[in-house]
């Protein structure tokens, strides 16, 4: 059963710690409701309910329309054993006959870890009660001005702010939730690692339908697609959205209900577009004819005589598992017989160096900016061997500079603008609050080295990482024009050599890991070496 009371215990702990002493003895009631069921216009059928994630930690109810009202007190009996009252809706007889209708109380009391189950209709008199029991508690409740979470009613808050001295507040609830859901337990990092499960085989499966193919082993008989629609064992993969169709696919028959967010799905110079998904991403066929540098437009019809163009296709993806993400990026070759090309290949293998220096690294203390100005500092020397950036080997070598004052001029930023990683959980990019804290004294007190301002702008973790924490490692290397221009005048850089990888577009690798008492632990299971990602890629694994 999922560890509710576990969560709430560490929640209200923080909490009183974020308030001000004299407010810390006091009762504290938190107050949340959980997501509502929604409708797709003009349809009358509902949306798959993700449950919030907060809601979701603190009682494990993926019940829609749900409420949830805790109380807790230092110092008394509630102290190591707050109060969790789950208030789920009634079972009505349009429910059973249109949907799945929600469980009734005694089966809910058999799956949630929780002090009492009622229906929601005994939620006022419940407020009442504690607003009475606890005249001087605190009542804590989500942001309520924002849409990021389920509407709280004014009708339960009303007997709150009847009370005299009755106080709602949002201002702690949300921090220390943050703070608690940071650190993982056994069960959630077990939920993570079977989303990375899920994940990493929709990966390979798509990896060994392009393998297939280049063996030709997939060859649709006779009529296929014509006089009858193809099976799966006949589809080819060919675009992106036929591979964002197999990755989905492989994890919704292994019973994943959402992706943890929109697949990335990329093909050639597409894939130095970061977030390539919505608007006309994941779109387009794959390059078998000209194609110029970031072409969106990419729109050549297949036919039986052409050849694909040598070309990386990047699929960033990842299910949920019971509200758990899972979030990984496998690049891989597409056309050239399933090998990368010597371009292609240089700039994978230094993304996977930038990888596995940070990871051969990662270990509690260590502060993530430190891990992600590493990543810098292996770019730079990659592409000083490379000849990218000059070095004093180059041909060109007139202006070289060294790798410190490469690093100082924040000019990988231009190839590599994301942050390394970020702390991962219920949502992908998890815990925003806790993991890059608006006041870091870890950061503001020259803790750490930090190099280019530049290099910051998007990391989204910015602390010591701490056992039980989950963290994506991802680096990549692209060559989007927007971002190059920047450069293009550099003396660092011979554009000549920089010329020779542009059409490489883009190479991101990315893995889930856990910080472990002394180190790390890798929940991502598809491999990413070249070897075994050419092997696959081209049907000889
Ligand atoms: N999938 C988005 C990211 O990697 O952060
Ligand atoms: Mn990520
Ligand atoms: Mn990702």
């Amino acid at each position: 059963m999922y560890q509710a009371t576990k969560h709430v215990l560490s929640v209200c702990e923080h909490l009183c710690a974020l308030l001000p002493e004299s407010e810390r003895t006091k009762p504290q009631v938190l107050l949340l409701a959980g997501g509502v069921v929604e409708y797709r216009n003009d349809t009358d059928r509902e949306l798959a309910l993700r449950q919030e994630s907060n809601f979701h930690y603190l009682t494990g109810c993926d019940i829609a329309s749900s409420y949830v009202c805790i109380a807790y007190q230092p110092g008394t009996s509630l102290d190591q054993h707050p109060s969790v009252e789950l208030f789920i809706p009634e079972q009505s007889l349009a429910d059973m006959m249109w949907s799945v209708p929600p469980p009734s109380i005694a089966a809910a009391q058999e799956t949630h870890d929780v002090t009492s189950v009622e229906n929601l209709n005994a939620l006022l008199a419940a407020i009442e009660k504690h607003v009475k029991a606890f005249p001087t508690a605190l009542f804590h409740v989500l942001p309520r001005s924002s849409p990021l979470f389920p509407t709280l009613s004014e009708e339960y808050l009303a007997p709150i702010l009847a009370h005299e001295g009755g106080a709602v507040t949002d201002f702690y609830l949300l921090p220390a939730l943050h703070r608690a859901r940071l650190i993982k337990d056994e069960h959630e990092i077990s939920l993570i690692r079977k989303a990375c499960d899920i994940s990493s085989r929709a990966h390979e499966t798509v990896m060994r339908v392009l393998g297939a193919a280049v063996k030709g082993g997939i060859v649709p008989a006779a009529g296929a697609g014509v006089d009858r629609p193809l099976l799966p064992s006949e589809w080819l993969i060919q675009k992106e959205a036929e591979a964002e169709a197999i990755f989905v696919a492989s994890t919704r028959r292994e019973g994943a209900v959402h992706q943890a967010y929109l697949p990335i799905v990329a093909a050639s110079t597409r894939a130095s577009t970061l977030h390539y998904c919505c608007n006309g991403g994941n779109d387009k066929e794959f390059a078998w004819g000209p194609i110029g540098a970031h072409d969106h437009q990419n729109n050549n019809s297949l036919s039986s005589g052409r050849q694909l163009k040598p070309q990386v296709l990047l699929i960033d993806a990842g299910c949920e598992w019971t509200c758990y993400a899972s979030d990984i990026t496998r690049t891989m070759p597409v056309g050239n017989g399933g090998k990368f090309t010597p371009e292609a290949k240089a700039i994978y293998e230094l993304v996977l160096e930038m990888q596995k220096a940070c990871m051969d690294i990662l270990k509690p203390g260590l502060h993530w900016d430190a891990a992600h100005l590493l990543s810098h500092r292996v770019l730079v020397r990659g592409f000083q061997r490379l000849g990218i950036f000059k070095s004093p080997n180059s041909p060109n070598s007139g202006s070289w500079a060294s790798e410190e004052a490469i690093l100082a001029s924040g000019q990988s930023t231009a190839f590599y603008p994301h942050g390394l990683g970020h702390s991962l959980g219920m949502d992908v990019h998890d815990v925003p609050s806790a993991s890059k804290p608006a006041v870091n004294p870890s950061i503001n007190n020259n803790a750490v080295e930090l190099g280019h301002s530049s290099f910051y702008q998007y990391l989204r973790l910015r602390v010591k990482l701490e056992p039980g924490m989950v963290v994506t490692v991802e680096p990549g290397i692209y060559f989007s024009p927007h971002l190059l221009a920047s450069i293009r005048e550099s003396a660092l850089i011979d554009h000549e050599v920089l010329k020779r990888y542009e059409s490489v577009g883009g190479v991101r690798i990315e893995d889930v890991v856990h910080i472990t008492a002394d180190g790390m632990e890798n929940l991502t299971k598809v491999k990413s070496d070249v070897e075994w990602i050419e092997g696959v890629c081209s049907g000889a694994l």
